[in-house]
């Protein structure tokens, strides 16, 4: 029998980290010491508390059934208090707010409810890859590459869409804090976006992951904050970052009742939402966000850690001649290398650190890569060492 993908998924774009991951094996067999300033998982565990309510909730046999498709009503009321507490956005927890396992699969599934064969969707480049993968290319759209060119602060430049272009597009992904470039949008900023979208029909797909992992006094703010958002915005949400909680997949999703309808449309017909008792455990770690939307002390600590990684790591690569900016969000940053990427980042692993080639974000990523301070300080330091010998 032959066994064919189907078009779409032949459509894929292949793995281009391949060949790296072979040495990367070949290396670690070899018992070579790497440093990994690749991943974009947290090294540092989830607060004890949540791990302790992990124990309690998952030992309850009542909390092993099926969640509903939407969420548990406790777990959007949360959703929506938090919103109340940490954005000042008033949401309708049983119809702008649903559950995700996590919010790449969120991200994935909101093209599958609102894209049609051939209609286009505007994707940032570089970005998160799931936007043109997970989501347009698997729901057989068509991705219009949105430059984030360091010159515009790695911001879209909406003057350079061009009228087909905007008037064709059907959806639109954006990425603030930004993974991979660190790049922060403020409220002024988030509003062009919102009338560009209503002039011109596009749902907006903002995905918020890194609103918490913030540094130097800065808060990010979430797109619906601005006037007229929900006619147009849906926003992703997670607890992954924020609580370093990756493996437990809980996220969620807010905004237009309509886009967030489509979203349980399809979801109903995939899964059944995340566990309920991941959910009543995200309850928990939501509610120690104090009323005035003050982060509690276990956020703030981690953002410290952050910040002093992030200082190690932007003082030792300036050190070196480069000139890097100290993010103030994400635990990303977005060094300019100059021409290949991949070579850049062999060389880098030659002598012993991993760092993720800015051209697996897409096109625009050449010419960079990305360094993730998901590594304990010395190690940052170490890897700054080997980069000198390196260079
Ligand atoms: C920009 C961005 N969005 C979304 C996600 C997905 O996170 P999760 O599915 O764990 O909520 C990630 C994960 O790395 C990310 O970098």
């Amino acid at each position: 029998m032959r066994i064919e993908f189907a078009e779409r998924v032949k459509r894929l774009p292949p793995y281009i980290f391949a060949e790296l991951e072979k040495i990367i094996t070949e290396k670690k067999k070899q018992g070579i010491d790497l440093i990994s300033l690749s991943i974009g998982d947290p090294d540092l565990p989830p607060p004890p508390f949540v791990l302790n309510e992990l124990k309690k909730e998952s030992s309850n046999p009542k909390n092993h059934n099926y969640s509903l498709s939407q969420g548990e009503p406790e777990f959007k009321r949360a959703v929506a208090e938090w919103y109340k507490k940490r954005f000042r956005v008033e949401l309708d927890p049983e119809k702008e707010v649903i559950a995700l396992i996590g919010s790449k699969e969120g991200i994935a599934n909101i093209t599958r409810a609102f894209v049609n064969p051939g209609d286009r969707v505007l994707v940032p480049d570089p970005a998160y890859p799931v936007y043109a993968n997970g989501g347009t290319l698997l729901s057989e759209g068509i991705q219009v590459p949105m430059p984030l060119l360091e010159e515009n602060g790695f911001k879209p430049d909406f003057q350079a869409i061009t009228e087909r272009e905007a008037k064709m597009a059907k959806m639109m992904f954006l990425n603030y804090p930004n993974n991979p470039t660190s790049a922060v949008m403020n409220k002024d900023p988030l509003r062009h976006v919102v009338e560009f979208a209503r002039e011109n029909n596009i749902i907006v797909c903002y995905d918020n992951a890194y609103s918490e992992v913030a540094f130097d006094g800065y808060k990010a703010p979430s797109i619906l904050e601005v006037e007229g958002a929900k006619d147009v915005a849906i926003e992703f949400h997670s607890c992954s970052k924020t609580f370093n909680m990756t493996g437990d997949r809980i996220g969620f999703a807010i905004g237009n009742s309509h886009i967030v309808t489509g979203l349980v449309k399809i979801k109903s017909q995939i899964d059944s939402g995340p566990p309920v008792y991941v959910q009543k455990v995200a309850v928990k770690a939501l509610e120690t966000y104090t009323d005035d939307g003050e982060p509690p002390e276990y956020v703030k600590d981690v953002n410290r850690g952050y910040t002093e990684r992030r200082n190690v790591l932007v003082d030792g690569l300036n050190s070196l001649g480069f000139k890097c900016q100290k993010p103030l969000a994400t635990f990303y940053v977005w060094l300019k290398c100059g021409g290949d990427s991949m070579k850049f980042a062999s060389s880098l692993l030659e002598a012993g650190v991993v760092v993720t080639p800015g051209i697996g974000f897409g096109r625009h990523g050449e010419g960079y890569v990305r360094f993730s301070i998901t590594q304990p300080k010395e190690r940052i330091k170490e890897a700054i060492e080997r980069i000198a010998k390196a260079l």
